[in-house]
């Protein structure tokens, strides 16, 4: 060993004297609290799976497709809808504008998920749990329990749905917390739902948007209306060596949408697009939307995730507010009848979320595993 690299890994171990192992447990922000200037061995990726930040792959931005939600609900959606269709296919990811949803009710809800972060971590720690499907979550990493290497990133997760049974769960502190996330979440949920009915238009399965609201009872409707939503404050205090970490590894969303809010002015996120990891801009008064594993199958593989991943940054840090949506907790999900034939077979096995969660309970995670294990036929790459 050369005597440089001697003296980087005796500094690496000292700092990881300080932090006992269950430390790791209580988070990043906990974690920062110490004034560290190297990164703990627990957070450094194998060489491979670091994300290069000097190379072209640091520094490639991407603008994503946009929609217009006012195009969409406009004399225009026919086109629109090509639109939608296109940017699923291609991407899997788009830009949503004039989303409608009022400044107020998105600034709330960072306001008080920032506060939320800023608590002491005694108050926090109160929601830590390992029930994955518990009304709220605090944590850290992208799955703790499972995970070799930790993530440089803290969590809330909040079950939205049916409101009136969680949100006495939610936390009290701060004090316009609950308040912020329902608003919030209702404004989400029906933006997501009017999304939902034009991807469901856009592959062929309901005629036309009158049709729908004629024939308001379509099963199928009715099991989107009550689907169920998890609102997640994601947050990345700034990291001292943000080229050996990652925020959140490459991953796919489990749901069949996900409406994210990325903080606006610090980049991170990452998709993964035509083979190379490019940084999605960040456009002001939007959403980032993606296509989930659930609608992947759903599409029996028409529209799929896409993945992505998160970079931290050495200055600043950052927030994000995901809304992840799907349908209720207890439906099955599988590929719609309608869209499987001779000619594109069934490609995926019917899936729970008892599935899920039982699965994220027993593997590490890795890029898009779960849904790998739900697929019936390799999809080529047409
Ligand atoms: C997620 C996610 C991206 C971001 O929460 O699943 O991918 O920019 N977040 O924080
Ligand atoms: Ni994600």
């Amino acid at each position: 060993m050369s005597p440089a690299l001697v003296s980087e890994v005796q500094t690496i171990c000292k700092e990881d004297e300080l932090v006992e192992s269950h430390e790791y447990h209580k988070g990043v922000k906990h974690l920062c609290g110490r004034g560290l200037k190297k990164l703990p061995r627990k957070y450094i990726l194998p060489a491979l799976e670091r994300p290069l930040l000097s190379t072209k792959d640091g520094a490639t931005n991407l603008k994503l497709p946009i929609i217009d939600i006012a195009q969409l609900q406009g004399p225009d959606r026919v086109h629109a809808l090509e639109s939608l269709s296109k940017a699923c296919q291609e991407y899997g990811f788009f830009q949503l504008i004039n989303h409608g949803i009022a400044s107020e009710s998105v600034l709330d809800m960072i306001q008080a998920a920032r506060k939320f972060f800023e608590l002491p971590f005694e108050e926090r720690s109160k929601y830590m749990s390992k029930d994955q499907s518990a009304p709220v979550r605090y944590g850290t990493s992208f799955n703790q329990n499972k995970d070799r290497v930790f993530c440089w990133r803290d969590f809330i997760k909040l079950n939205c749905h049916p409101l009136s049974d969680v949100l006495p769960h939610w936390p009290s502190s701060p004090a316009e917390l609950r308040q912020a996330v329902v608003n919030y979440s209702k404004e989400t949920r029906s933006l997501y739902l009017m999304l939902a009915k034009a991807i469901l238009e856009s592959l062929g399965l309901v005629e036309t948007e009158k049709d729908i609201d004629e024939n308001g009872s379509c099963d199928l409707l009715k099991e989107f209306e009550d689907g169920s939503q998890l609102i997640v404050a994601n947050f990345y205090p700034s990291c001292p060596e943000p080229d050996l970490t990652l925020g959140i590894p490459p991953h796919s969303d489990y749901g069949f949408l996900t409406l994210l809010l990325p903080d606006e002015e610090v980049k991170g996120l990452q998709i993964q697009h035509e083979g190379r990891w490019v940084t999605v801009e960040p456009v002001p008064n939007s959403f980032v939307v993606n296509v989930g594993d659930h609608l992947e199958i759903f599409s029996n593989g028409k529209y799929r995730s896409v993945l992505h991943r998160v970079l931290v940054n050495p200055l600043k840090s950052r927030m994000s507010i995901a809304s992840l949506h799907t349908l209720p907790f207890n439906s099955m999900i599988r590929p719609s009848p309608k869209l499987v034939n001779d000619a594109n077979p069934r490609r995926y096995k019917d899936t729970d979320f008892a599935t899920f969660i039982q699965y994220m309970a027993s593997h590490e995670h890795k890029n898009k595993n779960f849904l790998e294990s739900r697929r019936l036929t390799q999809l080529g790459d047409a």
